[in-house]
């Protein structure tokens, strides 16, 4: 999107660079779309386009097909480490530097590029790709120390030499909760800020969709970036139809909040 912005948008957001919390912002599957990873939800090369999500992000379909899921999470994750973050992470990432304590970050993204860019207190309300874990709870976790997951037996998947017990991608699937903790914090970030920046979701997976309404809600200014119409829209006072690694370093430099 070329300048101009939309009336007042910058101010609001300098209003909201000044505040300690000023400013959250909501990042989903196209944030990394331009660093080569798939979207779940875009028609033709999101995942949920040629997969069931049932069957792959679903505890009740990784016991019926323990191999399959996590081989299809395998080549995610190879994608991951293959992929680099692009300008909109950096853009973030930069303005988290230069604004200490300003801006919350929320993701919804389970790959690391955030992360990678510099912005590593990010709240991963889905989880991290590259992380394992148990899928039963380890029977020593009562009685000691769990079993690391790092020594389970190598195979799809790997399991552990005493009990049998497979390792699982550490991502929410279908039907599981967030972790308690980081969900409190992404709605305190929600309802407290100033301005709420929604990067590149569809707005259709709650409880991540409901911190939009939460904010709108708290008075808080919302901005959507997409390139396409999302189920949250309605909640937005202004929609920048554009993508991601071109908008948000434009947008921050505009305002003055990166170099
Ligand atoms: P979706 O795939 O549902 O939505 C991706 C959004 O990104 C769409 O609205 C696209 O229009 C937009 N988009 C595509 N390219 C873009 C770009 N270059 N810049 C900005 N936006 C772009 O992904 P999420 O909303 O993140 O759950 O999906 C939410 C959750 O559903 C995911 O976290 C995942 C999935 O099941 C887990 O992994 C647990």
């Amino acid at each position: 999107m070329a300048p101009p912005w939309p009336a007042d948008l910058l101010t609001h957001l300098r209003e909201a660079a000044a505040r300690p919390r000023g400013l959250a912002v909501l990042t989903g599957a196209g944030m990394s779309a331009e660093s080569g990873i798939p979207t779940f939800r875009d028609a033709l090369t999101g995942h949920w386009a040629r997969f069931d999500p049932m069957e792959l992000a679903s505890e009740p379909g990784f016991r019926a097909h323990p191999q399959r899921v996590w081989d299809w999470y395998s080549e995610r994750r190879d994608g991951v480490r293959a992929a680099q973050p692009n300008a909109g992470h950096l853009a973030l990432a930069a303005f988290a530097r230069a604004r200490p304590g300003v801006p919350t970050l929320i993701t919804q993204n389970v790959d690391d590029l955030h992360q990678r860019a510099g912005q590593t207190d990010a709240l991963r309300l889905h989880g991290n790709l590259l992380e394992d874990r148990w899928l039963e709870r380890c029977p020593r976790a009562a009685m000691q120390a769990a079993c690391p997951t790092a020594g389970a037996e190598p195979g799809r998947p790997p399991r552990c030499a005493d009990c049998g017990n497979l390792l699982r991608p550490g991502v929410v699937w279908f039907g599981e909760s967030l972790p308690p903790e980081v969900l409190a914090a992404a709605e305190h970030a929600a309802d407290d800020c100033h301005l709420l920046l929604v990067v590149g979701t569809s707005g259709a997976v709650w409880p991540a969709a409901g911190l939009v309404h939460r904010a709108r809600q708290g008075g808080a200014l919302v901005v959507i970036i997409n390139p396409q119409p999302s189920e949250i829209d309605d909640q937005a006072h202004h929609v920048l139809r554009g993508t991601a690694a071109s908008l948000l370093p434009a947008l921050l430099a505009a305002a003055g909040l990166v170099g």
